[in-house]
């Protein structure tokens, strides 16, 4: 799997990695959703993201499973819930997090949304305790706009924000107009969620659905291999799609190593318009 520099962290991730929201509510699929979830790893998939809120852990538990005697090739990625976000409940999250996911450090742990729960002075003071103590790697926030990641990154003392998760598909491009840039300068990676519209994938809009035919036949790729090398066509963008059938996580294997060309990106860029600056950061 192609991966990229993970903002300025110094460690490669591959550009397609995997959600697992809703994965583990229901008892039934849970064999299914660990094999779709192992099979991405064998293709190297290894950016796992979840967080305590997905299923009030049951997200978690279930990755648990999944990653069990292979945690060494994962990228472990999860969330506290803003209104956990206190300093000391920022903390007590984290272990419990890692007791559901069954591991003794996390790679990444998010701050999943900005709110007004706690101040944000707070929840970075901790998130950097958790680096010091060796409960994760890393820091990052999720559906920051740049005003609060500037402010988020001037609490720190030690550490960077290391990624800003949001939403971004085809049909949501906001984040281009300067979030993305602005990420880009300062080497903070962008995980774009929800790749596929939460399931509202291909788009409905007949001339949308058409280029990304067009563009399926000429390449031989599929219009979600398309539209997930669209989202990733830049250093430091990665997507993480959520998949609970081995052969949907295979297609979206294929969204990365190989090349959309200039024309294509044109077309694409025509059909898929990005709205203006001024509209609000779209979250899921
Ligand atoms: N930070 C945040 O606030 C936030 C918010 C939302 C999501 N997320 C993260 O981002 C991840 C992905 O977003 P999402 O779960 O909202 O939605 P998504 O990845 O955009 O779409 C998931 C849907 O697409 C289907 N799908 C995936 N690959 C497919 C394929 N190759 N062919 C056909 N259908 C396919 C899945 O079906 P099957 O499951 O049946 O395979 C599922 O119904 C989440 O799971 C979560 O980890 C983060």
């Amino acid at each position: 799997m192609e991966t990229w520099g993970f903002g300025r962290t110094g460690v490669r991730v591959p550009l397609i990695g995997q959600g697992t929201w809703n994965m583990g509510d229901e008892p039934a699929s849970e064999t299914d959703e660990v094999l779709a979830l192992q099979t991405g790893l064998d293709l190297g998939m290894t950016h796992l993201d979840t967080a305590e809120m997905y299923g009030d852990g049951r997200s978690e538990r279930l990755v648990g499973r999944a990653i069990a005697g292979r945690r060494d090739e994962v990228f472990l990625v999860t969330k506290v819930l803003p209104s956990n976000a206190s300093y000391v409940g920022t903390i007590q999250a984290c272990e419990s997090s890692l007791r559901r996911l069954n591991t003794d450090h996390l790679d990444l742990y998010l701050l999943h949304w900005a709110s007004g729960h706690y101040p944000i002075s707070e929840t970075m003071s901790a998130l950097e305790f958790l680096v010091a103590s060796g409960k994760t790697r890393f820091i990052g926030v999720s559906n920051f706009t740049v005003n609060e990641l500037r402010a988020a990154q001037q609490c720190l003392v030690n550490e960077r924000i290391a990624c800003n998760q949001v939403l971004y598909h085809l049909g949501s491009r906001g984040i281009e107009a300067e979030i993305l840039p602005y990420c880009q300068r300062a080497g903070i990676a962008v995980v774009a969620y929800s790749p596929f519209a939460q399931g509202g994938f291909p788009p409905r809009a007949r001339h949308q659905r058409e280029t990304l035919d067009t563009i399926a036949a000429a390449t031989g790729k599929t219009p979600r291999e398309i539209a997930l090398r669209f989202l990733t066509r830049e250093e430091g963008v990665f997507a993480i799609p959520k998949a609970a059938r081995p052969e949907h996580v295979r297609e979206n294997a294929g969204g990365a190593g190989w090349a959309l060309s200039e024309v294509d990106l044109a077309e694409l860029e025509a059909a898929f318009p990005v709205p203006p600056p001024t509209t609000p950061l779209d979250m899921a």
